[in-house]
């Protein structure tokens, strides 16, 4: 399926297998599973050397842990992700990417939680009990029981971006309380689904018998 955003022609898929989204695994796909490799290498041979700084390996796995789930992150390469798409927030000039990557939370942590990203953690965790406990298991499996699994993340992402980050943004839109209401449930959703996700796959990496657990 595609999609035309600003006369910009869009696929709305992530194909990881072809050179155009994931060149010598020079996406974040591939990303995640270059920092799991290394954090897996110091744990599976606790006698090997490790070459890697396992320090940057867990701040990279968990960046771009985050960013794969920005549905705007994905590959959509004609338009750099929004980036080119200026749009008002309110107000306020600003890009496409940066509503998702910014604009939707502040507004939010400003709207509901006074400002205080320890409440709207603290709501997002009780979601997590409640709304979409069932949700969660799947959430956390991996397939054919990998230690990371990002490729189906990506889809999601491409999906979420196609249905609803790009409807009703054409540049030179001004973006209000329609869209803000009706998006912000999707953003929530997608920064539990990254914590979860990232917390599984640390469980699994540092399961392994672990050299990393000792230090
Ligand atoms: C993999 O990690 C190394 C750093 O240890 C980095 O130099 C390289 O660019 C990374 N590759 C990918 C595809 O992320
Ligand atoms: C590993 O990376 C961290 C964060 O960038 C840095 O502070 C630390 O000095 C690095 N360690 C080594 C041994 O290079
Ligand atoms: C909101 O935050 C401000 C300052 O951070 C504080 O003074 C105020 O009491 C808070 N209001 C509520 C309802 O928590
Ligand atoms: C995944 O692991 C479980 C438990 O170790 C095993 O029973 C199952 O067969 C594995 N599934 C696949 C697809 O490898
Ligand atoms: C676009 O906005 C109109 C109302 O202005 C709404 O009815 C429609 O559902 C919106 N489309 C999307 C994809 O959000």
């Amino acid at each position: 399926m595609f999609l035309f955003v600003s006369g910009i022609k869009v696929l709305c898929a992530f194909l990881s297998f072809f050179e155009g989204d994931c060149p010598k695994d020079w996406c974040v796909t591939g990303a995640i599973f270059n920092y799991t490799n290394q954090l897996m290498s110091a744990s599976e041979n606790s006698k090997s050397i490790v070459h890697y700084n396992l320090t940057e390996a867990i701040m990279f796995l968990s960046h771009y842990m985050g960013d794969i789930h920005q549905p705007l992150h994905e590959g959509f390469i004609g338009d750099l992700g929004g980036n080119k798409i200026k749009v008002h927030w309110y107000n306020h000039e600003t890009n496409f990417h940066r509503v998702w990557d910014d604009m939707i939370i502040e507004s939010a942590l400003e709207t509901y939680y006074n400002s205080s990203l320890p409440r709207m953690i603290q709501a997002l965790q009780s979601k997590l009990k409640n709304g979409w406990s069932n949700d969660v298991p799947s959430w956390e499996s991996c397939q054919l029981n990998q230690t990371a699994c990002p490729n189906p993340y990506a889809s999601e992402s491409i999906d979420l971006a196609c249905k609803y980050a790009y409807g009703n943004a054409t540049a030179g839109t001004t973006l209000g309380d329609y869209y803000f209401v009706s998006r912000l449930p999707a953003v929530e959703k997608r920064l539990a689904q990254g914590g979860i996700r990232l917390a599984a796959t640390l469980n699994r990496i540092y399961s392994t018998k672990s050299k990393l657990a000792r230090v």
